[in-house]
């Protein structure tokens, strides 16, 4: 019997929530994006639930218009480490900036992740969107758009360098010889590049998965040939299956172009299913998140988007603003998008805010009706999975309990794990050590 193929599931671990009021709904709790507490009870319902891996978005700075998730958040790789301890066959993928990190000390990070969970890490790599992110590391100028991602790139190629620093079966420890390793199978990279010089070995060894999992979540024309060139699996956002096609269709190819396997490349939209019981009952739940979203407050969000661009100075009903080429060197692929959309439908200033700030997603309906809208992504070609979000408060549980089971039932999801490892789950092949002999036989 052939297998149908699975769908693969992220679960956002995202505190308060993604909006700027979520945090007021009579059941959020309000301390969520600091709550320890939480974060192991979602992940543990996430992992009895089967899904591949909870995820940790990041950045590296803050106004006082910045959403309240971000003021106050634990930084990724500490939180995924303490929750290595309390799960044992779940992902944990963390965002961690090639902009403003080392990327010495970025393998040490995630190679220890990965060794402590046991093979489940993955790194979500970003550029950094935000101009202000310079101020907090004592540089003069944020890095533009293009010039990030030639810096991502150096910056990838080191730290995979450095995972193969040790050959699997390099530490010897042989108390009665008294031989610790190898030798010859450590091996210094001596790395000299236009951005990074680093000699290494890494002093820390390859896990079970080999590398960890790669992640990416660019949109823009370089942040797709960066995806098709190193990501193992992509978070993106697209807003209908037409777009969410197009794109995959897209990145699948680039990732052929640069002589990858595309199968190799896992595509998870990022949706945040509202659910209920009836129709009516999702939409009321929609309504009533909506509504805690003032004009101003979906002003300020937007604003994030376009460098904490003051919007306030415009007409609320008047046509989008003209802005130039304001965002291209932060999120350009969104606010390449957010521009081209207003412009195309005809939108005001307020309804763009609106859209952004509550975006009223297709994954709002009966568990039955979210579980047919899945389907049809994964099946028409636009998803290998999603990550899931929380629209609502205990949105992920209510995922979890009322449509995994429908997707389970269909054939599309497991209901055990196939690893345990990340990438087992995912389906993505162990990368082979570069100095080794088996690689060099491949
Ligand atoms: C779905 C999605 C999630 C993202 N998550 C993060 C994040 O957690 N932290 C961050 O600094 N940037 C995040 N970004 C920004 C991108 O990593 C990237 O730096 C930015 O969008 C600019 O690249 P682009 O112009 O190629 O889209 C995200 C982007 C998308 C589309």
């Amino acid at each position: 019997m052939t297998l149908r193929k699975q769908l693969k599931l992220g679960a956002m671990l995202h505190g308060v929530g993604s909006s700027t009021s979520a945090w007021r709904h009579p059941d959020a709790i309000a301390d969520a994006s600091v709550n320890f507490e939480l974060y192991k009870r979602w992940t543990q319902k996430a992992e009895a639930g089967k899904f591949d891996l909870v995820f940790v978005a990041d950045g590296l700075y803050i106004t006082k218009e910045s959403i309240p998730h971000f003021l106050n958040r634990f930084e990724p790789i500490t939180i995924l480490s303490a929750l290595a301890g309390v799960s044992k066959r779940i992902g944990l993928v963390g965002t961690l900036s090639t902009s403003y990190s080392e990327p010495f000390t970025v393998a040490r990070q995630f190679g220890s992740l990965d060794t402590i969970s046991g093979g489940r890490a993955g790194w979500n790599i970003v550029t950094s969107p935000l101009e202000g992110s310079a101020l907090n590391y004592g540089k003069k100028q944020h890095p533009d758009h293009d010039l990030r991602y030639r810096i991502a790139d150096e910056f990838i190629e080191v730290v995979r360098g450095l995972w193969d620093s040790w050959e699997d079966d390099a530490f010897v420890r042989d108390k009665a010889t008294g031989v610790f390793f190898d030798p010859a199978k450590m091996h210094t990279l001596n790395h000299q590049g236009e951005f990074f010089s680093v000699k290494g070995p890494l002093n820390i060894a390859r896990s079970r998965q080999g590398h960890p999992v790669i992640f990416q979540a660019g949109t823009s024309e370089v942040g797709r040939d960066y995806a098709g060139k190193h990501a193992d699996a992509i978070f993106t956002g697209q807003e209908t299956v037409e777009e969410a096609v197009g794109y995959y269709r897209d990145v699948k190819r680039r990732a052929a172009s640069f002589g990858r396997n595309p199968d190799h490349v896992v595509i998870l939209p990022g949706i945040s299913p509202i659910i209920g019981s009836t129709e009516e009952e999702a939409e009321r739940k929609y309504q009533e998140i909506a509504s805690l979203v003032s004009a101003e407050d979906a002003l300020r969000y937007l604003g994030r988007y376009f460098e904490h661009h003051d919007f306030s100075q415009y007409e609320l009903d008047a046509p989008f603003p003209e802005l130039g080429d304001l965002g291209k060197n932060s999120f350009q692929g969104t606010t390449d998008r957010i521009k081209q959309k207003a412009k195309a439908l005809g939108l005001t200033l307020r309804q763009t805010a609106l859209q952004v700030a509550t975006p009223r997603s297709s994954f709002i309906g009966t568990p039955e009706q979210v579980a047919d809208n899945i389907q049809l992504w994964f099946e028409r070609g636009g998803a290998d999975g999603f990550m899931i979000g929380s629209g609502v408060p205990n949105g992920l549980e209510q995922f979890i309990d009322q449509v995994v089971p429908i997707l389970q039932e269909r054939g599309l999801f497991r209901t055990e794990y196939e690893s345990d490892t990340l990438r087992g789950n995912l389906g993505l092949p162990v990368p082979k050590n570069r100095y080794s002999k088996e690689a060099e036989l491949v």
